[in-house]
């Protein structure tokens, strides 16, 4: 298994907002984890990346104990997180934020080649728009150019946060099809959205964080068609 959490307890000070999560990310798939506003998403992904520390329980990744690492430990073994608010650095150019994905690479060679043989040519946009300032992209745009941004730093694992909020729908189907193409490229992708349907329409496999605890998962396609789901969070 690529990436294990186990028994993880994670809280803010004294209030504690994740109880007891288990879930587990196998290389090559697409695995979703879908909730609500508040539910505790980013939270977990702000601990498997090492930003915060959990109170009990384990996190591994490859195998390794990853709980105890601080961040840059983490990112040097490949776990890569797309920040919630994309969290670009708008007076740069796209360019410019797309390298700074690369800096912890130091004077590794393969850089230039990797941003104009695997980045533009999935994101064709950004590559005409590279000498632009990043604070004067769309919205859409920023949020490619954070998920490009993370490429950059060649992960194993991609955990990206909310990467649909505030886009229109047909923006959101021009990510959709980028993560795609960045799955067939060998990168496996924790997709955390508050869009349920979108998450689980494109996914292998999903779990349902409800205020601080997993309460569902499965095969992508049978959560779907689970009767609570379709309820709660689609709307049918
Ligand atoms: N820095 C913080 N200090 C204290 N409490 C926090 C902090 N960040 C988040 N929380 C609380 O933790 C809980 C989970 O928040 P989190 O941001 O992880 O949820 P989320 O599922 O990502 O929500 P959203 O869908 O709105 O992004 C919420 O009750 C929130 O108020
Ligand atoms: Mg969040």
């Amino acid at each position: 298994m690529l990436l294990e959490v186990k028994n993880l307890n994670v809280a803010y000070g004294d209030v504690q907002v994740l109880w007891d999560i288990n879930l587990e990310v196998e290389e090559g798939k697409i695995v979703a984890l879908v909730g609500s506003n508040g539910a505790g998403k980013s939270t977990l992904l702000r601990t498997l990346s090492g930003l915060i520390k959990p109170m009990s329980g384990e996190i591994i990744f490859d195998g390794k104990p990853i709980h105890g690492l601080n961040s840059n430990e983490i990112v040097k073994m490949g776990i890569i997180h797309v920040p919630e608010g994309r969290r670009l650095f708008p007076d740069m150019t796209v360019e410019e934020n797309l390298l700074m994905g690369a800096y912890r690479r130091g004077k590794d060679p393969d850089i230039e080649k990797d941003l104009h043989e695997m980045i533009y040519p999935i994101f064709p946009r950004l590559h005409e728009r590279r000498n632009q300032k990043a604070g004067s992209l769309s919205g859409g745009e920023q949020q490619m150019v954070a998920m490009a941004r993370g490429l950059m730093a060649r992960p194993k694992v991609l955990l990206i946060d909310e990467m649909s909020l505030g886009l229109a729908p047909l923006i959101v189907d021009d990510l959709i099809d980028i993560v795609k193409k960045i799955h067939q490229e060998g990168t496996t992708i924790f997709l955390v959205e508050q869009d349920v349907y979108l998450a689980l329409s494109n996914s292998h496999y999903g779990y349902v964080l409800a205020t601080g605890r997993l309460v569902m998962e499965g095969p992508s396609k049978e959560l779907l068609e689970n009767k609570e789901i379709k309820e709660i969070y689609l709307g049918m």
